[in-house]
Protein backbone atom coordinates (compact mmCIF):
# COMPACT_ATOMS: atom_id res chain seq x y z
CA UNK A 1 0.00 0.00 0.00
CA UNK A 2 1.25 3.63 -1.12
CA UNK A 3 2.78 5.29 2.20
CA UNK A 4 1.09 8.74 0.83
CA UNK A 5 -2.01 6.90 -0.56
CA UNK A 6 -2.88 5.58 3.00
CA UNK A 7 -2.71 8.96 4.75
CA UNK A 8 -4.77 10.70 2.07
CA UNK A 9 -7.42 8.42 2.83
CA UNK A 10 -8.10 10.43 6.23
CA UNK A 11 -10.75 12.38 4.22
CA UNK A 12 -12.72 8.78 3.44
CA UNK A 13 -12.22 7.18 6.52
CA UNK A 14 -15.02 8.60 8.15
CA UNK A 15 -17.41 6.97 6.01
CA UNK A 16 -16.22 3.23 5.96
CA UNK A 17 -16.96 1.72 9.27
CA UNK A 18 -19.06 0.92 12.34
CA UNK A 19 -18.53 -2.50 13.03
CA UNK A 20 -15.99 -4.10 14.91
CA UNK A 21 -16.83 -2.96 18.37
CA UNK A 22 -15.18 -2.42 21.28
CA UNK A 23 -13.22 -5.94 21.00
CA UNK A 24 -11.57 -5.10 17.98
CA UNK A 25 -11.05 -1.02 19.32
CA UNK A 26 -9.05 -2.67 22.18
CA UNK A 27 -6.97 -5.25 19.71
CA UNK A 28 -6.02 -2.90 17.07
CA UNK A 29 -4.94 -0.53 20.42
CA UNK A 30 -7.46 2.14 19.31
CA UNK A 31 -6.96 3.48 23.28
CA UNK A 32 -3.29 2.74 23.62
CA UNK A 33 -1.17 5.35 21.18
CA UNK A 34 2.62 5.20 22.15
CA UNK A 35 1.97 2.79 25.03
CA UNK A 36 3.51 -0.96 24.76
CA UNK A 37 7.18 -2.54 24.67
CA UNK A 38 7.12 -0.74 21.22
CA UNK A 39 7.25 2.29 22.96
CA UNK A 40 9.35 2.01 25.76
CA UNK A 41 13.01 3.09 24.43
CA UNK A 42 10.94 6.76 24.36
CA UNK A 43 10.55 6.46 28.32
CA UNK A 44 13.06 5.01 29.53
CA UNK A 45 16.10 6.49 27.47
CA UNK A 46 18.16 7.97 30.12
CA UNK A 47 18.30 4.97 31.93
CA UNK A 48 22.30 3.51 31.72
CA UNK A 49 23.95 4.95 34.96
CA UNK A 50 26.58 6.89 34.65
CA UNK A 51 29.66 6.59 32.11
CA UNK A 52 28.04 3.72 30.08
CA UNK A 53 28.72 3.86 26.36
CA UNK A 54 25.06 2.16 25.83
CA UNK A 55 23.33 5.92 26.93
CA UNK A 56 24.44 7.17 23.84
CA UNK A 57 22.79 4.16 21.55
CA UNK A 58 19.85 4.28 23.48
CA UNK A 59 19.74 8.36 22.66
CA UNK A 60 20.98 7.26 18.63
CA UNK A 61 17.94 4.68 18.31
CA UNK A 62 15.50 7.34 18.46
CA UNK A 63 16.40 9.39 15.35
CA UNK A 64 14.70 9.59 12.13
CA UNK A 65 15.01 6.66 9.68
CA UNK A 66 13.21 6.61 5.59
CA UNK A 67 9.66 4.35 6.55
CA UNK A 68 11.07 3.20 9.92
CA UNK A 69 13.34 0.80 9.30
CA UNK A 70 15.93 1.09 11.69
CA UNK A 71 19.12 0.43 9.36
CA UNK A 72 21.45 0.58 12.43
CA UNK A 73 23.65 -1.87 14.85
CA UNK A 74 26.16 -0.43 17.17
CA UNK A 75 29.67 -2.28 18.15
CA UNK A 76 30.62 -1.04 21.84
CA UNK A 77 33.36 -0.87 23.42
CA UNK A 78 34.78 1.32 26.71
CA UNK A 79 36.37 3.83 24.13
CA UNK A 80 34.41 3.62 20.97
CA UNK A 81 31.15 2.73 19.11
CA UNK A 82 31.13 1.46 15.69
CA UNK A 83 27.91 2.44 13.15
CA UNK A 84 27.27 -0.25 11.27
CA UNK A 85 24.17 -0.34 8.67
CA UNK A 86 22.03 -3.38 8.36
CA UNK A 87 21.42 -3.43 4.34
CA UNK A 88 19.01 -6.16 4.74
CA UNK A 89 16.10 -3.04 6.40
CA UNK A 90 15.83 -2.08 3.12
CA UNK A 91 12.90 0.08 1.56
CA UNK A 92 13.35 -1.95 -1.84
CA UNK A 93 13.00 0.01 -5.40
CA UNK A 94 11.90 3.47 -3.45
CA UNK A 95 15.88 3.50 -2.34
CA UNK A 96 17.43 1.68 -4.65
CA UNK A 97 20.92 2.47 -3.71
CA UNK A 98 20.43 2.89 0.14
CA UNK A 99 21.27 6.73 -0.11
CA UNK A 100 17.96 7.32 2.51
CA UNK A 101 18.78 4.80 4.69
CA UNK A 102 22.78 6.26 4.56
CA UNK A 103 20.83 9.05 5.95
CA UNK A 104 18.94 7.51 8.63
CA UNK A 105 22.54 6.37 9.59
CA UNK A 106 23.68 10.21 9.78
CA UNK A 107 20.13 10.49 11.86
CA UNK A 108 21.04 8.35 14.47
CA UNK A 109 24.69 9.23 14.38
CA UNK A 110 23.94 13.03 15.35
CA UNK A 111 21.29 11.65 18.28
CA UNK A 112 24.08 9.82 19.14
CA UNK A 113 26.66 12.52 19.31
CA UNK A 114 24.52 14.93 21.05
CA UNK A 115 23.79 12.51 23.92
CA UNK A 116 28.14 12.34 24.33
CA UNK A 117 28.28 15.49 26.42
CA UNK A 118 25.24 14.90 27.97
CA UNK A 119 26.65 11.16 29.13
CA UNK A 120 30.41 13.21 30.45
CA UNK A 121 31.70 11.88 26.92
CA UNK A 122 34.25 14.46 24.68
CA UNK A 123 33.38 12.09 21.13
CA UNK A 124 35.02 12.39 17.91
CA UNK A 125 33.42 10.87 14.91
CA UNK A 126 35.27 9.17 12.03
CA UNK A 127 33.03 8.69 8.78
CA UNK A 128 34.26 6.30 6.06
CA UNK A 129 34.14 7.47 2.40
CA UNK A 130 32.43 5.52 0.01
CA UNK A 131 30.59 5.01 -2.55
CA UNK A 132 26.51 4.35 -3.01
CA UNK A 133 25.97 1.07 -5.18
CA UNK A 134 22.78 -1.41 -5.82
CA UNK A 135 21.21 -3.09 -2.48
CA UNK A 136 23.82 -5.82 -1.82
CA UNK A 137 21.85 -9.10 -2.76
CA UNK A 138 23.86 -11.06 0.54
CA UNK A 139 22.78 -8.53 3.58
CA UNK A 140 25.59 -8.08 6.13
CA UNK A 141 26.60 -4.90 8.19
CA UNK A 142 28.49 -2.76 6.72
CA UNK A 143 31.11 -0.06 9.04
CA UNK A 144 30.22 3.70 8.02
CA UNK A 145 31.56 5.73 10.86
CA UNK A 146 33.15 5.54 14.59
CA UNK A 147 33.21 7.15 17.19
CA UNK A 148 36.00 7.83 19.66
CA UNK A 149 34.91 8.36 23.32
CA UNK A 150 36.93 9.91 25.87
CA UNK A 151 36.03 11.76 29.71
CA UNK A 152 34.46 15.22 29.10
CA UNK A 153 32.51 17.69 30.60
CA UNK A 154 28.94 17.02 31.10
CA UNK A 155 26.58 19.07 29.37
CA UNK A 156 23.12 18.93 27.58
CA UNK A 157 21.74 21.29 25.55
CA UNK A 158 18.38 22.13 24.34
CA UNK A 159 18.71 19.48 21.09
CA UNK A 160 19.73 16.89 23.25
CA UNK A 161 16.34 17.46 25.49
CA UNK A 162 14.29 17.51 22.67
CA UNK A 163 15.42 13.84 21.16
CA UNK A 164 12.45 12.47 22.99
CA UNK A 165 9.74 14.86 21.74
CA UNK A 166 11.00 14.60 18.34
CA UNK A 167 7.97 13.11 16.05
CA UNK A 168 7.51 12.88 12.42
CA UNK A 169 4.25 15.36 12.00
CA UNK A 170 2.24 14.58 8.89
CA UNK A 171 -1.15 16.18 10.02
CA UNK A 172 -1.94 19.78 8.91
CA UNK A 173 -0.04 22.88 9.88
CA UNK A 174 -1.26 26.06 10.47
CA UNK A 175 -0.67 28.54 7.61
CA UNK A 176 -1.17 31.55 8.96
CA UNK A 177 1.28 31.24 11.45
CA UNK A 178 4.94 32.48 10.07
CA UNK A 179 8.34 31.34 11.09
CA UNK A 180 10.60 33.68 13.11
CA UNK A 181 13.26 35.03 10.33
CA UNK A 182 15.48 34.35 13.41
CA UNK A 183 14.97 30.53 12.73
CA UNK A 184 15.19 30.40 9.79
CA UNK A 185 18.56 32.12 10.34
CA UNK A 186 19.49 29.53 12.59
CA UNK A 187 18.38 26.59 10.34
CA UNK A 188 20.22 28.21 7.91
CA UNK A 189 23.58 27.75 9.92
CA UNK A 190 23.62 24.63 11.17
CA UNK A 191 25.85 22.98 8.54
CA UNK A 192 28.60 25.29 10.13
CA UNK A 193 31.34 25.31 7.63
CA UNK A 194 30.89 21.89 6.56
CA UNK A 195 32.28 22.33 2.79
CA UNK A 196 29.70 19.65 1.48
CA UNK A 197 26.65 20.09 2.70
CA UNK A 198 24.08 23.11 2.17
CA UNK A 199 20.42 24.05 3.02
CA UNK A 200 17.93 25.57 0.97
CA UNK A 201 14.91 27.38 2.57
CA UNK A 202 12.25 28.18 1.21
CA UNK A 203 9.71 30.53 2.38
CA UNK A 204 7.71 32.62 -0.76
CA UNK A 205 4.71 31.10 -2.09
CA UNK A 206 6.02 30.76 -5.24
CA UNK A 207 8.37 28.45 -4.49
CA UNK A 208 7.19 26.54 -2.03
CA UNK A 209 4.00 26.36 -4.81
CA UNK A 210 6.46 24.87 -6.99
CA UNK A 211 8.21 22.76 -5.17
CA UNK A 212 4.73 20.94 -3.56
CA UNK A 213 3.60 20.45 -7.13
CA UNK A 214 7.12 18.73 -8.07
CA UNK A 215 6.83 16.44 -5.32
CA UNK A 216 3.20 15.55 -5.59
CA UNK A 217 3.72 14.48 -9.24
CA UNK A 218 6.54 12.68 -7.96
CA UNK A 219 4.33 10.77 -5.56
CA UNK A 220 2.29 9.69 -7.54
CA UNK A 221 4.71 8.49 -10.04
CA UNK A 222 6.87 6.77 -7.69
CA UNK A 223 4.33 4.96 -5.99
CA UNK A 224 2.30 3.82 -8.83
CA UNK A 225 5.73 1.17 -9.35
CA UNK A 226 4.89 -2.35 -7.93
CA UNK A 227 7.83 -2.64 -6.85
CA UNK A 228 8.24 0.68 -4.98
CA UNK A 229 4.88 -0.40 -3.42
CA UNK A 230 5.91 -3.71 -2.54
CA UNK A 231 9.31 -2.52 -1.04
CA UNK A 232 6.92 0.19 0.77
CA UNK A 233 4.25 -2.13 1.80
CA UNK A 234 6.77 -4.17 3.46
CA UNK A 235 7.08 -1.65 6.50
CA UNK A 236 3.30 -0.86 6.86
CA UNK A 237 2.13 -1.61 10.50
CA UNK A 238 -1.68 -1.72 10.38
CA UNK A 239 -2.30 -4.01 12.98
CA UNK A 240 -1.59 -3.20 16.68
CA UNK A 241 0.19 -6.87 17.13
CA UNK A 242 2.27 -6.06 14.58
CA UNK A 243 3.83 -2.97 16.16
CA UNK A 244 4.51 -4.37 19.44
CA UNK A 245 5.78 -7.47 17.60
CA UNK A 246 8.41 -5.88 15.11
CA UNK A 247 8.37 -2.31 16.74
CA UNK A 248 9.42 -0.49 13.77
CA UNK A 249 7.98 0.42 9.93
CA UNK A 250 5.08 3.00 9.75
CA UNK A 251 1.58 2.79 12.12
CA UNK A 252 -1.44 4.59 11.72
CA UNK A 253 -1.01 6.58 14.95
CA UNK A 254 2.06 8.14 13.02
CA UNK A 255 0.04 9.31 10.03
CA UNK A 256 -1.12 12.77 11.21
CA UNK A 257 -4.66 11.97 11.04
CA UNK A 258 -7.23 13.51 13.35
CA UNK A 259 -8.23 11.39 16.82
CA UNK A 260 -11.72 10.10 15.60
CA UNK A 261 -9.76 9.46 11.94
CA UNK A 262 -6.87 7.66 13.53
CA UNK A 263 -9.67 5.58 15.62
CA UNK A 264 -11.75 4.76 12.52
CA UNK A 265 -8.44 4.00 10.64
CA UNK A 266 -7.37 1.12 13.26
CA UNK A 267 -10.29 -0.27 13.31
CA UNK A 268 -10.46 -1.11 9.47
CA UNK A 269 -9.24 -3.93 7.73
CA UNK A 270 -6.46 -3.51 5.20
CA UNK A 271 -8.94 -4.00 1.91
CA UNK A 272 -11.17 -1.51 3.87
CA UNK A 273 -7.90 0.90 3.98
CA UNK A 274 -6.47 0.22 0.57
CA UNK A 275 -10.14 1.47 -0.57
CA UNK A 276 -10.21 4.42 1.12
CA UNK A 277 -6.94 5.39 0.28
CA UNK A 278 -7.95 4.65 -3.33
CA UNK A 279 -10.59 6.93 -3.30
CA UNK A 280 -8.95 10.07 -1.66
CA UNK A 281 -8.64 13.46 -3.11
CA UNK A 282 -5.89 13.83 -5.21
CA UNK A 283 -4.19 17.49 -4.40
CA UNK A 284 -4.22 16.39 -0.40
CA UNK A 285 -0.64 15.80 -0.33
CA UNK A 286 0.44 19.19 -1.93
CA UNK A 287 -2.02 20.73 0.49
CA UNK A 288 -0.50 19.39 3.29
CA UNK A 289 2.46 20.40 2.09
CA UNK A 290 1.50 24.29 1.78
CA UNK A 291 0.00 24.83 4.89
CA UNK A 292 3.91 24.57 6.29
CA UNK A 293 5.16 28.35 5.94
CA UNK A 294 8.91 26.64 5.04
CA UNK A 295 10.24 24.07 2.78
CA UNK A 296 13.79 23.07 2.74
CA UNK A 297 16.00 21.13 0.71
CA UNK A 298 19.77 19.69 2.47
CA UNK A 299 21.73 19.86 -0.60
CA UNK A 300 25.66 17.86 -0.88
CA UNK A 301 27.70 17.99 -3.15
CA UNK A 302 27.23 14.25 -4.38
CA UNK A 303 23.77 12.27 -3.36
CA UNK A 304 25.53 8.98 -3.77
CA UNK A 305 28.52 9.83 -1.47
CA UNK A 306 28.53 7.29 1.52
CA UNK A 307 29.71 10.43 4.22
CA UNK A 308 27.76 12.90 2.63
CA UNK A 309 24.87 11.06 3.35
CA UNK A 310 25.76 10.72 7.13
CA UNK A 311 26.50 14.41 7.05
CA UNK A 312 23.05 15.54 5.21
CA UNK A 313 21.19 12.58 8.06
CA UNK A 314 23.03 14.43 10.64
CA UNK A 315 21.92 18.09 9.73
CA UNK A 316 18.41 16.64 9.58
CA UNK A 317 18.22 14.97 12.62
CA UNK A 318 19.39 18.59 14.24
CA UNK A 319 17.23 20.74 12.19
CA UNK A 320 14.26 18.82 13.45
CA UNK A 321 15.44 18.57 17.15
CA UNK A 322 16.10 22.75 16.80
CA UNK A 323 12.43 22.73 15.43
CA UNK A 324 11.11 20.43 18.29
CA UNK A 325 13.06 22.52 20.95
CA UNK A 326 10.78 25.92 19.42
CA UNK A 327 7.66 24.28 19.32
CA UNK A 328 7.81 24.01 15.57
CA UNK A 329 7.04 20.63 13.97
CA UNK A 330 8.51 19.06 10.92
CA UNK A 331 7.95 16.36 7.96
CA UNK A 332 10.00 15.21 5.06
CA UNK A 333 8.62 14.99 2.00
CA UNK A 334 11.41 13.60 -0.12
CA UNK A 335 9.65 11.42 -3.28
CA UNK A 336 11.18 14.15 -5.87
CA UNK A 337 15.06 12.85 -4.57
CA UNK A 338 13.18 9.40 -4.83
CA UNK A 339 12.47 9.81 -8.95
CA UNK A 340 16.11 11.23 -8.46
CA UNK A 341 17.10 7.68 -8.06
CA UNK A 342 14.39 6.24 -9.31
CA UNK A 343 15.12 7.32 -12.61
CA UNK A 344 18.77 6.61 -12.49
CA UNK A 345 17.95 3.12 -11.27
CA UNK A 346 16.34 2.15 -14.54
CA UNK A 347 17.83 4.39 -16.98
CA UNK A 348 16.04 7.22 -17.86
CA UNK A 349 16.34 10.61 -18.04
CA UNK A 350 17.20 12.38 -15.23
CA UNK A 351 14.39 14.40 -15.45
CA UNK A 352 13.57 15.12 -11.64
CA UNK A 353 16.95 16.14 -10.88
CA UNK A 354 16.83 18.91 -13.63
CA UNK A 355 13.82 20.38 -12.03
CA UNK A 356 15.12 20.12 -8.56
CA UNK A 357 18.11 22.15 -9.82
CA UNK A 358 16.01 24.49 -11.45
CA UNK A 359 14.33 25.28 -7.90
CA UNK A 360 18.00 25.62 -6.12
CA UNK A 361 19.52 27.62 -9.23
CA UNK A 362 22.76 25.89 -8.82
CA UNK A 363 23.44 22.97 -9.94
CA UNK A 364 26.85 22.20 -8.26
CA UNK A 365 24.43 21.34 -5.02
CA UNK A 366 22.08 17.82 -5.17
CA UNK A 367 19.33 18.15 -3.26
CA UNK A 368 19.29 14.97 -1.15
CA UNK A 369 16.63 15.37 1.10
CA UNK A 370 13.38 17.45 1.07
CA UNK A 371 11.39 18.87 4.26
CA UNK A 372 8.68 21.01 5.15
CA UNK A 373 8.49 22.78 8.61
CA UNK A 374 5.65 25.10 10.37
CA UNK A 375 3.66 25.14 13.80
CA UNK A 376 1.21 22.19 13.58
CA UNK A 377 -2.14 21.77 14.11
CA UNK A 378 -2.25 18.54 15.44
CA UNK A 379 0.29 16.98 18.24
CA UNK A 380 2.47 14.09 16.70
CA UNK A 381 2.41 10.48 18.06
CA UNK A 382 5.96 8.24 18.80
CA UNK A 383 6.35 5.79 16.42
CA UNK A 384 7.67 2.37 17.58
CA UNK A 385 11.43 1.28 18.48
CA UNK A 386 13.04 -1.68 18.52
CA UNK A 387 15.22 -2.60 21.87
CA UNK A 388 18.44 -1.54 22.35
CA UNK A 389 19.64 -4.89 22.77
CA UNK A 390 18.36 -6.02 19.45
CA UNK A 391 20.78 -3.36 17.46
CA UNK A 392 24.02 -4.47 19.70
CA UNK A 393 26.29 -6.65 17.23
C1 LIG B 1 16.00 9.66 4.83
C2 LIG B 1 14.60 9.79 5.35
C3 LIG B 1 13.55 9.97 4.44
C4 LIG B 1 12.23 10.14 4.90
N1 LIG B 1 11.23 10.42 4.00
C5 LIG B 1 9.97 10.63 4.44
C6 LIG B 1 8.95 11.03 3.53
O1 LIG B 1 9.18 11.21 2.33
N2 LIG B 1 7.69 11.22 4.04
C7 LIG B 1 7.40 11.07 5.36
O2 LIG B 1 6.25 11.26 5.75
N3 LIG B 1 8.39 10.72 6.25
C8 LIG B 1 9.63 10.51 5.82
N4 LIG B 1 10.64 10.20 6.72
C9 LIG B 1 10.33 10.13 8.16
C10 LIG B 1 10.33 8.69 8.65
O3 LIG B 1 9.23 7.98 8.13
C11 LIG B 1 10.33 8.73 10.18
O4 LIG B 1 11.54 9.26 10.62
C12 LIG B 1 10.16 7.34 10.78
O5 LIG B 1 8.88 6.82 10.48
C13 LIG B 1 10.32 7.38 12.30
O6 LIG B 1 9.40 8.27 12.86
P1 LIG B 1 9.85 9.52 13.74
O7 LIG B 1 10.66 10.43 12.86
O8 LIG B 1 8.55 10.16 14.17
O9 LIG B 1 10.65 9.02 14.90
C14 LIG B 1 11.96 10.08 6.28
C15 LIG B 1 13.02 9.89 7.18
C16 LIG B 1 14.33 9.77 6.73
C17 LIG B 1 15.45 9.64 7.72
Amino acid sequence: MRRRSFLKGAGVVTVAVAGGGVWRAWDQGVFSAGEGPAYVPWKDWRESGNNNPLALVRAAILAASPHNTQPWLFKITNSSIELHIDTERNVGALDPYLREEHIGMGCALENLMLAAPANGYAATAALFPGKLGPIPAEPRPQLLARVNLAPGEREENELYDAIPRRHTNRGPYDPRKAISPDFVDALNHLPGDHADVKLFLFTAEADRKKIAEVSSAANTEIYSDPDVQHGSERWIRTKWGSVQKFRDGLTIDAFGLPPIATAIAKMMSVRMLRWAASHSTDNGYSNLMLSAPLIGFIAVRDRYAQEQCLQAGRIWQRAHLLATAHGLAARPCNEAVEMVDHERALGRPASRAALLNEITADPTWQPTFVFYMGYPKLSAHASPRRPVQAVII
